[in-house]
């Protein structure tokens, strides 16, 4: 489970707006989402699972690369609002959990994790690597801002302890993010 005053920190923001970090209008947001997408590629997908979704704006850009798209969000105003923009996907489904305590029991080719492992504790990130090198069939994609958080963590630091857990393959950085591929170490289909 988050630390108590980062779910209270996020369900602040989130009863203040549905799109706290203007997903849906920044350009800097529109231009992540295109080189997050484009580091993806076209898929398809069998089974991608986004972990802290937001609002949807990611998973819905994703969900035309994936047969089964699984978005989860430990806040509850921010499932609902990636639901309603994802129902017009029928492959698409929304859970209202915390990784690592609530992830689903599935086996992801694709696992997507966009702004926010510095939300979560080292402890919980390691938990969340286990589960990945048990669970993942696929690239782990990692992309943090490269700025100051609010959080305990930072978003090289957050990664970082990822990369303690799974293979570190690809780094790209760009002005004001990093782009991190990561593969599950039992992965027999990893790239060389
Ligand atoms: C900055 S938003 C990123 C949204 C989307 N991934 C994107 O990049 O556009 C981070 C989201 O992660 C969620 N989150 C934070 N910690 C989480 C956790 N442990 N489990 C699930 N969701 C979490 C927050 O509620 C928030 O909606």
């Amino acid at each position: 489970m988050p630390h108590r005053d980062t779910l209270a920190h996020l369900s602040r923001l989130y009863a203040a707006s549905e799109d706290p970090w203007n997903h849906r209008s920044s350009p800097y947001e529109a231009a992540k989402f295109r080189e997050t997408l484009s580091a993806i590629g076209p898929g398809p997908f069998r089974e991608a699972l986004e972990i802290g979704c937001g609002n949807g704006e990611l998973a819905r850009r994703l969900a035309p690369r994936c047969r089964r798209l699984t978005a989860m969000d430990c806040i509850p105003a921010a499932a609902a609002a990636a639901r309603r923009i994802l129902a017009g996907f029928s492959q698409a489904t929304v859970l209202q959990g915390c990784a690592p305590d609530d992830l689903p029991d599935i086996r992801p080719d694709l696992v997507l994790l966009s702004e926010v492992l510095y939300f979560l504790t080292p402890l919980e990130i390691s938990t969340l690597g286990g589960w990945l090198n048990r669970n993942a069939a696929g690239p782990v994609v990692a992309v943090n801002w490269t700025g100051p958080t609010d959080e305990r963590l930072n978003g090289a630091e957050a990664v970082g302890l990822l990369g303690q857990t799974l293979i570190m393959a690809q780094t790209r950085h760009f002005p004001r993010f990093r782009l991190d591929v990561l593969w599950p170490v039992q992965s027999s289909i990893r790239p060389r």
